[in-house]
């Protein structure tokens, strides 16, 4: 699929929210993604097709890391390599930017998202215990070294 990859402002902010709410158990709502396309250290990249955003990705980055908040695919899109060709893409961004480490959670039952992660590198660091307040689920820690 050709989809191109662009990064997102506040402006853009009903499309996110829609796919969020289509991803995720606990979506991030527009207060929240308003105050945070308020900071600088907050960034969204996407993938769109058709003028269709079909997948995006939220970080901060600041201190030379970068924080995968966030990544989602439109449930009719995955497993055709938008998440990996994203996040490939945005951790090509944050080496240009001198970005050295990138960091990132993930629930310990997401098996797609961990098998993801895994296979860009990303290596397990650590474990946050019942850090998810709605399933009680564990957090894994997952970093990558950009150098
Ligand atoms: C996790 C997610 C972003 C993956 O996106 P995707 O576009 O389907 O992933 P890709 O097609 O790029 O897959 C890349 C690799 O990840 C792994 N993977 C992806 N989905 C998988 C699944 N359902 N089961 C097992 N492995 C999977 C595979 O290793 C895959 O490589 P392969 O297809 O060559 O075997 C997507 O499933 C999603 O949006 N999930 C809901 C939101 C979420 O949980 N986000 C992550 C937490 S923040």
């Amino acid at each position: 699929m050709r989809a191109e990859f662009f990064r997102l402002d506040a402006g853009h902010l009903d499309e996110v929210l829609a796919l969020e709410q289509r991803c995720f158990s606990m979506p991030w709502t527009a207060k929240q993604f308003g105050l945070a396309f308020e900071q600088k250290v907050f960034s969204v990249f996407g993938l769109r097709a058709g003028g269709r955003l079909l997948a995006y990705a939220s970080v901060y980055h600041a201190a030379g890391e970068l924080e995968i908040l966030n990544v989602a695919v439109l449930p009719e899109c995955r497993r055709r390599g938008l998440g990996r060709r994203l996040l490939g893409l945005l951790l090509q961004v944050a080496r240009k930017m001198g970005i050295t480490r990138a960091v990132l959670e993930v629930r310990t039952g997401n098996a797609p998202a961990i098998a993801l992660y895994e296979g860009l590198g990303f290596a397990r660091a650590g474990r946050r215990p019942r850090y998810y307040a709605d399933t009680g689920e564990d957090a894994l820690i997952y970093t990558l070294n950009l150098v």
